[in-house]
């Protein structure tokens, strides 16, 4: 059987955010040899994805050819390329003719271009709906049986078209669940909601609930808003594909994307997505059970003025204990409770805390069972 795919939500980068139709292969070699150098592939950042247009037409055989002037070295050559730095390498299509920026897609040729992708070495494809005639669900599992008939294991993401994590079977590893996101508080906020009450839809097994790309860097959000998108990414065991300019981010950017504990949220091995446990107004608070049984809880500000929001162990599902340990996955800090969960919270942020029992009241629990 080929190995399991995206067993743990995909991470990497898409051109998309930052360069529509501007994209070329330069841009994706010199953005594969900065996730080398800013350690960002290290930290987890794997897939290079090449959204739309980068194709441009079908040759004589049908083949889907990339565009001469932005791609002239063809896909292939920049899949070695980014192979060849320890990176993997995907690619956009549509399920229509066209595809959302009215190139050719794959709509007629799935077997075709499964074929191709798989020859070039493409690890990750995207099919875009953008207007294909047809039924979501059948079209996604034509081309899921175009791309196991390669032989080779490739990563499917798709749109939201047809509500994919409502399916019988999972062609998909994941799945959009909202509009495209812009950079700015208001989309995040969107997002954010439209995917609140599916984390039961998706998890290891299943495939990922894809709340759209990161803006995570590109200008339109503080810092505070830039940590809370990473942040409710993460409970949500959201793909982190960075939609930013690699190539020339700045400190603040790279330390915030680069957080391999707020990624280790993400990636936990359980696969369990997290979910909107309760709000208030403007407060809000969010956990995902992680493997181990520690919980991450997000106090979520969504407000404009700082205010406090608590929560407790027993609330976000803790067991019984006399003492825990809050694990502040920001400033890095552990400090430890009886129980309360809370922090002051500031305008558009999130506390992030990863909750443990505590190791010290363990121990005596331990000893205390072999006396009976
Ligand atoms: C759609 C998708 C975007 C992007 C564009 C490309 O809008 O949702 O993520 O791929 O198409 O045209």
């Amino acid at each position: 059987a080929a190995p399991p795919r995206a067993t743990t939500p995909p991470m990497g980068w898409n051109d998309w955010n930052s360069f529509r139709c501007g994209i070329t292969e330069t841009i994706v070699k010199e953005t594969a040899d900065a996730l080398v150098r800013t350690g960002l592939r290290d930290a987890g950042y794997r897939y290079v994805n090449v959204d739309d247009c980068w194709a441009s037409a079908r040759d004589t055989e049908g083949h889907l050819t990339a565009d001469p002037v932005t791609f002239p070295s063809g896909m292939a050559a920049l899949a070695s390329y980014v192979h060849a730095r320890g990176l993997r390498f995907g690619i956009y299509t549509a399920a229509g003719a066209k595809t959302c920026e009215g190139r050719p897609a794959s709509g007629g040729h799935y077997e075709q271009d499964a074929r191709d992708f798989a020859d070039w070495g493409v690890d990750y494809v995207k099919l875009d709906w953008c207007g294909a005639q047809g039924d979501p669900y059948q079209l996604t599992t034509r081309f899921r049986a175009a791309l196991d008939a390669t032989g080779r294991s490739v990563v499917l993401g798709v749109s939201r078209h047809g509500n994919p994590w409502t399916w019988p079977s999972r062609p998909a590893d994941l799945w959009r669940t909202s509009a495209d996101i812009d950079d700015q508080w208001s989309s995040l906020l969107r997002n954010t909601e439209e995917e609140t009450g599916l984390s039961t839809r998706a998890g290891r097994g299943q495939g990922w609930n894809d709340p759209d790309m990161l803006q995570i860097g590109n200008g339109g959000m503080s810092a505070e808003e830039y940590r809370a998108h990473l942040s409710l990414w993460s409970v949500l065991a959201a793909p982190l594909l960075m939609g930013n300019d690699v190539r020339t981010a700045d400190r603040e950017t790279l330390d915030i994307l680069g957080n391999r504990e707020v990624i280790a949220v993400d990636q936990d091995p359980l696969g369990l997505p997290g979910d909107r446990l309760g709000s208030d107004g403007d407060r809000e608070v969010w956990t995902r059970r992680l493997a181990g049984g520690d919980v991450a809880v997000a106090l979520f500000n969504r407000g404009a003025t700082s205010t406090e929001i608590r929560t407790d162990a027993r609330a976000v599902g803790l067991p019984q204990s006399p003492g825990y340990v809050l694990r502040d996955l920001w400033q890095h800090t552990s400090t430890s409770t009886v129980g309360g969960i809370s922090a002051q919270v500031p305008p558009h942020g999130v506390v992030l805390f990863r909750v443990s029992v505590s190791p010290m009241w363990i121990e005596p629990q331990v000893t205390l069972s072999t006396d009976t």
